[in-house]
């Protein structure tokens, strides 16, 4: 018989038919009852098996182990599930030694802990939700483009361009480490290598993203991001993805609309298909606040931060308003900042956190900054001090979105390339976008693993990627 999704028969509560169900046991009670997950969703089917079953057999179900069911969906006599499998046929699929197991512990294992072993960590409630839902934004994110008719472009992940300047890169090479050919001068000769020309992985597809806006209008890009920074936060991993839209006429208020609004849909999106999910992590999450000083507790359950968040404004302010509001917060008076507040300074996350946690709390739009701590390609403001750029910040995480109006300007660009110390002539194809019917145009980067955090209300960034890349960790 064709298998059929525990998700499926939990859904339905219809009784009396035959299925097939495949999964791996949780849990095995009284040689009568066992738990399957199937990862469809996070609650388990229970099995009822005979008591007369064969020992032998018996002896073969532990957690862990896969197996395979034939049965009738019946009404469930017992607490916690509308319907169960009484089994008329069962077979082990494959055998799971419940001594090294290491799920099979006593005590609910530590994130910590499971980050070590991730190819099992998926089987745990935890992780189950927290990929679920991971998926489900990423859905919802092409769903979103596709109904606005964004075209979804892929950018080149080994990249021949290094002006981004948003980050350390990681080289790509195949030169041979222990003696690469080298020019007279004693440098390494990369017109020998691979390509003909030093090459890294990504920083970020944006400048290959405003190309393709020239000529669809509007588009945007969904792929792995590295960046070799020695950041070890909870934020910051070196392989992360990040979603940038780019869109021909837009200024920097569409820019934050549309940001606005893809935020909120994708959240939404979580929120109608992923409840189950979301009911166990906001679980989890009161379990986890009750560990912390009270005056660390946050006030919001998981789901009404979520409903927040879909229904209420993001704030909008400028940069200069953002340094004003800090200068005059009574963190700042009683010394409670680590780190310098002052007009010209970049906001460090305490201050981010500030903003959107005490001040705030909700989500802040941060723009107008001055321009020597952004980037070159950021539109110049008449002020001729700070560009369009847009910055949101989200409670509990600090900037997500990153983002800006561009400078269509070509005399303008220029002239920032020149200041920043951006090589030009390797930039002429970017610069050829403004020589050749520019427009006004804007776009930004989401972090996706900064808004799965945000929607799981998990609290380390290694935990809401399914393999995690951080300094002095590339595991499996
Ligand atoms: O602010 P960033 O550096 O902006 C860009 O890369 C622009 N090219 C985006 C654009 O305008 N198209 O990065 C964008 C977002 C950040 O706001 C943050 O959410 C995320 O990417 N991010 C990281 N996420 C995880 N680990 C890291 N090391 C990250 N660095 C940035
Ligand atoms: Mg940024």
């Amino acid at each position: 018989m064709a298998r059929t999704k525990i998700k499926e028969i939990l859904l339905s509560e219809r009784t009396d038919y035959s299925v097939t169900v495949k999964g791996w046991v949780r849990t095995f009670r009284n040689n009568q009852f066992i738990a399957l997950n199937d990862g469809s969703c996070i609650d388990n089917l229970q099995i009822v098996i005979d008591l007369n079953t064969d020992e032998h057999l018996i002896k073969k179900i532990t957690s862990g182990a896969s197996i395979s069911i034939d049965g009738i969906v019946v009404a469930s006599q017992g607490k916690g599930q509308k319907v169960e499998i009484k089994a008329t046929q069962l077979e082990i699929l494959g055998l799971c030694n419940g001594e090294e197991y290491p799920l099979q512990l006593k005590n609910r294992p530590s994130l910590e802990y499971l980050r070590e072993i991730a190819h099992l960590r998926f089987r745990t409630n935890t992780f189950g939700a927290v990929f679920r839902l991971r998926h489900s934004l990423a859905f919802a994110i092409h769903e979103f483009f596709n109904k606005r008719g964004f075209v979804y472009i892929h950018t080149p992940i080994i990249t021949g361009s290094d002006a981004e300047g948003a980050g350390e890169m990681f080289r790509v090479t195949n030169l041979p480490f222990d003696n690469p050919p080298r020019n007279e001068d004693g440098s390494v000769n990369f017109a020998e290598d691979f390509f003909g020309k030093s090459t890294n992985l990504t920083v970020s597809g944006q400048l290959e993203a405003e190309l393709a806006a020239m000529a669809f209008s509007e588009v945007y890009t969904f792929g792995p991001t590295f960046r070799a920074e020695n950041s070890n936060t909870t934020r910051h991993l070196a392989e992360f993805w990040m979603i940038e839209p780019e869109v021909a006429f837009n200024n920097l208020k569409d820019n934050m609309d549309l940001a606005e609004d893809f935020i909120k849909y994708i959240i939404q999106y979580a929120l109608d298909n992923n409840r189950s999910d979301l009911e166990f992590l906001a679980q989890r999450l009161i379990e986890e606040e009750k560990q912390k000083p009270q005056n660390e507790r946050t006030e919001m359950g998981l789901i009404e931060k979520l409903e927040f968040v879909v229904t209420n404004q993001f704030e909008r302010i400028t940069y200069t308003e953002a340094i004003e509001i800090l200068l005059q917060s009574p963190a700042y008076k009683k010394k409670k900042f680590d780190y310098e507040v002052k007009w010209g300074v970049d906001m460090q996350s305490e201050h981010e956190r500030y903003l959107v946690e005490k001040h705030f709390k909700k989500p802040v739009i941060v723009t107008d900054y001055p321009k020597d701590i952004k980037s070159f390609y950021m539109r110049l403001n008449e002020d001729g001090k700070t560009v369009a750029a847009m910055d949101i910040l989200a409670p509990g995480i600090g900037e997500i979105v990153g983002g800006s109006q561009r400078e269509e300007r070509l005399e303008n660009l220029q002239q920032r390339m020149q200041e920043m110390h951006i090589p030009a002539e390797e930039m002429q194809w970017y610069l050829d976008t403004r020589r050749f019917g520019t427009v006004p145009h804007a776009g930004f980067g989401l972090g996706f693993e900064r808004i799965v955090l945000f929607v799981t209300g998990m609290t380390n960034i290694r935990d809401v990627i399914p393999f995690p890349r951080t300094p002095k960790n590339a595991e499996f």
